[in-house]
């Protein structure tokens, strides 16, 4: 089977999707699998690679012109695609239409979903018509730049003030202070126009992790919680190692448990996703309030859903296998 392994990406996560793709070339069984790697750069220029067999080469000039044409050539001449890409331009359907009108399978949520689960606002919208909960706030759309003492007063300290399509909490900021709002606004308009401000839910974080079976079957790994020293679980507790600890399986009661994999479940089918998808929970002393979803979750070694998955007994190599299996 041919493989194209795209990633990089004109996003924020440019440098967080190379991590993640370094494990999917570490790990592809390449007794099984061909690999064609496709590089994005942050300018948004397509480079093609060689496999090297635990990673990937390109060469050293990339090309200038007509990228997108040639690499597309490669691609058709694949079994299927596996965008291994975070962010707006890779997560967000854009990656999607071009493989789709291109006819090449893909790994993971089409278009739609893609488009929709990179949007929180979008997110929330769809999950809590659904009945799941959901965490308050207000939608600043281009030209909004304050929340009203209403509000204010109703989302309480601290808040949360985010990008609607960003990841890796990049351009998130925990506010204390209103008299900080601004500041925050500031950093997050730099990764969007929209931006959420939330109320803080307390409880605890509790990620899930979602894969589709190639016949369709949709089962929820082992809950993973998160533990970690900072405000919040930002850029750099995500990213530096050992500055949080994944425990799997997080330490629940039955119901908990039950509450937290059928609301995965329940949320992966509102939002139309397919392949596979990362729920990001608080459990509450009410239940769970869903914070947000990944179509396209992080796959470093260190991160959340290949541990997950690890632990349920499934090897890096064989939940690539089965992602690839479950293409569409
Ligand atoms: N957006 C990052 C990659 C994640 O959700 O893991
Ligand atoms: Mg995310």
């Amino acid at each position: 089977t041919r493989v194209a392994v795209i990633f990089g990406g004109q996003s924020a996560e440019h440098d967080v999707s190379c991590r993640s793709a370094a494990s999917v070339f570490r790990f592809l069984d390449r007794g099984r699998y061909e690999v064609l790697p496709i590089r994005i750069s942050r300018a948004g220029v397509w480079e093609i690679g060689t496999d090297t067999g635990t990673g990937a080469e390109f060469p050293e000039r990339p090309p200038s012109t007509g990228s997108l044409i040639a690499a597309l050539g490669a691609l058709r001449a694949v079994d299927v695609a596996f965008p291994v890409m975070h962010g707006p331009f890779g997560e967000d359907g854009t990656l999607q239409a071009v493989l789709e009108t291109a006819g090449v399978r893909y790994v993971g949520s089409g278009v739609l979903a893609s488009a929709t689960s990179m949007d929180k606002q979008f997110t929330k919208t769809i999950v809590a018509a659904e009945g799941i909960a959901v965490a308050d706030g207000v939608v600043l759309r281009d030209g909004d730049d304050d929340v009203p003492p209403a509000d204010r007063e109703r989302l309480g300290l601290p808040v949360f003030v985010k990008p609607a399509r960003s990841g890796s909490s990049v351009g998130v900021t925990r506010v204390d202070d209103w008299a900080d709002l601004d500041q925050a606004i500031t950093a997050a308009r730099k990764h969007d126009t929209k931006v959420l401000v939330e109320a803080a839910v307390i409880g605890r974080e509790v990620d899930m992790a979602v894969i589709q079976h190639p016949d369709g079957t949709i089962v929820a790994g082992p809950a993973l919680e998160i533990r970690h020293g900072a405000a919040f679980f930002d850029f750099d507790a995500k990213y530096t190692p050992g500055a949080a600890e994944f425990v799997i399986p997080a330490d629940l009661r039955p119901e908990e448990r039950e509450l937290l994999e059928r609301t995965a479940i329940r949320a992966f089918e509102a939002l139309g996703c397919a392949g596979l998808l990362r729920v990001d929970f608080f459990l509450t002393g009410d239940g769970v309030v869903l914070n947000e979803v990944n179509t396209l979750p992080g796959m470093t070694e260190l991160s959340q859903f290949p541990q997950i998955w690890r632990a349920a007994g499934m090897p890096y190599p064989e939940l690539l296998d089965l992602l690839l299996r479950a293409a569409r």
